[in-house]
């Protein structure tokens, strides 16, 4: 029992310190479990661009259809992989000890990693990929120092490089403004984010949409049920109320004779 606790508890301590002190703040989103277009084109870039290294194991194709109301025979078409059916968990073929030696680490399953991690951290860490010679892959990235992926959404978003330029200054993540004027304020700064220009297919804004979608996805996976319960827990919430109010004139029936 004790051990348990123990156990529990570096785990705890453990995960906060790895999850803990990103280089730069987190851009922050609002996921939205019932924008099903959404999670749709989320759902595609992820069988795209990441389905092929990291599995989704805890969660059946099946249940992401019906979920996100994708008829099955459009599904099986467009979005299954060859060797899967649409009732299999999202496992994947990559052997994990070949891929931790070709990355110098596994790609990990992806069905918890926004529990694991936070909506913000993934979708921060997908923005902020850099080019960096001194990396084996030739990539780094800010919130995931000397990571082992490569920028697979490099030709979406075009090459991104770490500048020194004159550029808005940001607190936490916000582009501070002139209170006067309204104008952003702009500083000479190093280690700014900047995508050489005409590397990429996507705006800026175009792909923020791309891993806001994708982010969303990811989102929906590591909790499915979050729409129903929020339902749920919404007319439990009505039952007590209006449970509460019948105890009441209960108990004032039953008192009325004592006082
Ligand atoms: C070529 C293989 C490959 C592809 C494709 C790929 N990844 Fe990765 N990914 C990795 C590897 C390897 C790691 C582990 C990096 C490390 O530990 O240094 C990783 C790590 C991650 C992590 C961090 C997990 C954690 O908590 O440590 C996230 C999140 C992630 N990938 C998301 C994605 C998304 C989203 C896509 C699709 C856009 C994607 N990956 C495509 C190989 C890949």
């Amino acid at each position: 029992m004790l051990k348990g606790i123990v156990f529990a508890l570096t785990a705890w301590i453990g995960s906060a310190i790895a999850a803990g002190g990103p280089g730069i703040p987190l851009e922050h989103i609002d996921v939205d479990p019932r924008d099903k277009p959404s999670l749709q084109r989320g759902l595609a870039t992820f069988m795209q661009y990441c389905a092929g290294c990291h599995s989704t194991e805890y969660q059946r194709f099946e249940r992401t259809a019906t979920d996100l109301e994708i008829p099955v025979k459009l599904f099986e078409e467009y979005l299954l992989p060859a060797d899967k059916k649409i009732g299999d968990l999202g496992t994947i073929a990559m052997p994990a000890d070949e891929a931790a030696e070709w990355f110098g680490a596994p790609p990990p399953d992806l069905t918890l990693s926004t529990r694991k991690r936070g909506n913000d951290w993934v979708y921060t860490y997908l923005k902020t990929f850099y080019t960096d010679p001194s990396r084996p892959l030739g990539v780094n990235n800010l919130v995931f120092e000397k990571v082992g992926m490569p920028h697979v959404l490099q030709p979406l978003q075009g090459e991104q490089r770490l500048v020194c330029t004159n550029a808005p200054v940001r607190e936490n993540g916000v582009v501070q403004t002139d209170p006067l004027t309204g104008n952003p304020i702009l500083a000479d700064q190093c280690g700014v984010l900047e995508v050489v220009e005409g590397t990429g297919q996507l705006t800026a804004d175009e792909y923020d949409r791309v891993i806001y979608d994708l982010v969303n996805y990811m989102a929906y996976i590591a909790e499915p049920s979050r729409v129903d319960a929020e339902r749920i827990g919404t007319y439990v919430l009505l039952f007590l109320f209006v449970f509460g109010i019948i105890a009441y004139l209960l108990k004032r029936e039953y008192w009325r004779d004592v006082h």
